[in-house]
């Protein structure tokens, strides 16, 4: 017996420190190396499960006899054993089946069946509960074990259920770490996400809107607010879609989380994806850690989605899935995230005029136009244009330590007057410009000279637009960057300017 106690010493020194990973690599090791010394032909290790109930087979080696498979429920098997096992006896059956008591008909026909001629089970308690069992079992000769082997199993048995603890307790802390991880990581994405948004838009205080045509758009937005369903808001640049996504959000019973926006445009389509949906880390290069993607930021708030119409076409079928179902797999991840996330949309294109085109795909667009807002420009609501010109002057006052008591009428009736093509962001820097450039009491106001074709009746939005910019290209001689240029005197981002003048088909005169 001096070299099976080596042995089991062997065994338990292995346990002490190895990692979770590889204990029951260890368990099934330790099993074999057992079953080999003993020569006999089995040995399994199991567990007590639904509250002792079952008791399931974990580990174990068989030597050539009887493939057992690990996964296997003792109870049915073996329910005698199993119920002395479980009150911690030790179940000691030298010669089978003779040694069976006459009632125990399922271990006699098992015994018979598999030519089991010993058997031995030790329990094992903690705290003296019955954790587990481990059972050693001989086909091919009739084995006497003794009560000092028997003392050596159930300390082996307790080495095992040592090691398995280790191991439930290190993946215990694992999924406590991996969760802390990530409420820290969802935690940072919100902060920094809500720094940008109080830094930059959310400053208006108030929205102006006396006009009948702003009139009916605020109405049909109160009519929508409170409800889940999706939001399509179109109109021109300027004309305060991303307000009035905004005003969506604040009178609905979201509001108490923060909107969360993306711009289509702003970002190139491999990144826009993993914004939208977030990535594992290590999902492509250069994923070095996890990112939570805008749509998990937005559950149970609102996604608006700035400049839809740029949403590359293989987005638009993951989006699809995701406003059908509420469920989506970030980048690099086996599991999908269920979201409760209520969608407002935002474009300057013509949506219906891009699926005729193929650029934008048809059950996509129905699914977004189950409530279109049109947004008109600030040219057919000229009448909101004074108190406009006022509150952006109080603003504007308060922030830059300025008091403004008089705008000359010729600068107001200009203003009204002038169709804007840049609607209310155009204005918003007529406005500030003026009061940079002069000081004092009164405020000379000078917005862009309207071309002369603007008032003629019949021309398109889009041809003034172009006789607009042709103008101002003439007055620049084609320059549009820098001071002075086309992109400066429009007041528009040159990069805009450029793709502008790509839409409307204007080409760089030659110099
Ligand atoms: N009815 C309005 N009253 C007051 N300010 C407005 C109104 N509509 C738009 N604005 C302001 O004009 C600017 C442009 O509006 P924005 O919502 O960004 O337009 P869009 O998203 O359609 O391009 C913003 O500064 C916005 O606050
Ligand atoms: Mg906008």
């Amino acid at each position: 017996m001096m070299a099976f106690e080596r042995l089991l010493f062997e065994i338990s020194s292995k346990f002490v420190n190895i990692p979770a990973s590889e204990v029951d690599q260890e368990i099934n090791d330790a099993i074999r190396k057992i079953v080999e010394f003993l020569g006999i032909d089995q040995s399994v290790f199991g567990e007590f499960k639904d509250n002792g109930h079952e008791l399931h087979i974990s580990h174990g080696y068989t030597a050539h006899i009887w493939p057992e498979n690990p996964g296997i429920i003792l109870n049915s098997l073996a329910p005698n054993i199993t119920l002395r096992l479980k009150r911690g006896e030790v179940v000691n059956l030298s010669r089978l089946p003779e040694d069976l008591p006459p009632s125990w008909k399922e271990e006699r026909l098992y015994a018979e069946r598999v030519g089991l001629k010993s058997c031995v089970g030790v329990s094992l308690k903690i705290g003296g509960s019955v954790l587990g069992v481990i059972i050693f079992e001989s086909y091919r000769r009739y084995q006497n074990w003794t009560e000092a082997s028997i003392q050596h199993m159930r300390l082996l048995a307790q080495v095992f259920a040592g090691a398995l603890e280790r191991k439930q307790t290190d993946l215990k802390l694992k999924k406590a770490f991996d969760k802390i991880q990530e409420l820290s990581e969802r935690l940072k994405a919100e902060n920094s996400y809500l720094k940008e948004t109080i830094s930059s838009e959310n400053r208006y205080s108030h929205i102006i809107g006396q006009s009948r045509a702003m009139g009916e758009v605020l109405a049909r937005i109160e009519q929508v607010a409170s409800t889940s369903a999706s939001v399509l808001l179109m109109g021109e640049t300027g004309t305060g879609k991303t307000m009035l996504a905004q005003l969506v959000h604040t009178l609905s019973r979201r509001s108490k989380k923060t909107m969360i926006k993306v711009n289509c445009a702003a970002l190139p389509a491999n990144l826009l994806e993993s914004e939208f949906f977030g990535h594992e880390k290590g999902a492509f290069t250069g994923a070095v850690s996890k990112k939570i993607g805008r749509f998990e930021l937005a559950h149970d708030s609102t996604l608006f989605l700035d400049e839809i119409g740029e949403l590359p076409l293989d987005l638009q079928a993951k989006f699809l899935r995701v406003l059908d179902d509420g469920e989506f797999e970030p980048l690099g991840a086996s599991r999908s995230i269920r979201v409760d996330v209520r969608i407002v949309a935002a474009t300057n294109r013509d949506l219906g005029h891009m699926v005729q085109e193929g650029s934008f795909r048809s059950d996509l667009y129905y699914r977004l136009n189950v409530y279109p807002v049109q947004v008109p420009p600030l040219r057919e609501r000229k009448e909101d244009i004074p108190e406009m010109v006022w509150s952006f002057v109080r603003q504007l006052s308060k922030s830059m330590g300025r008091d403004i008591r008089r705008i000359p009428e010729k600068g107001m009736e200009a203003m009204v007057r002038y169709p804007w093509p840049g609607n209310i962001r155009e204005l918003k820097n007529v406005v500030e410009n003026a009061m940079i450039s002069n000081q004092g009491e009164s405020l000379w106001l000078h917005p862009p000279e309207p071309p002369v074709f603007a008032e003629r009746e019949g021309l398109s939005h889009e041809e003034i637009q172009r006789q607009h910019i042709l103008a101002t290209l003439k007055k620049t001689q084609g320059r549009i960057k820098g001071p002075e240029g086309a992109a400066e005197i429009l007041m528009l981002k040159p990069s805009t300017l450029y793709s502008k003048m790509k839409k409307l088909g204007i080409s760089l005169p030659k110099r």
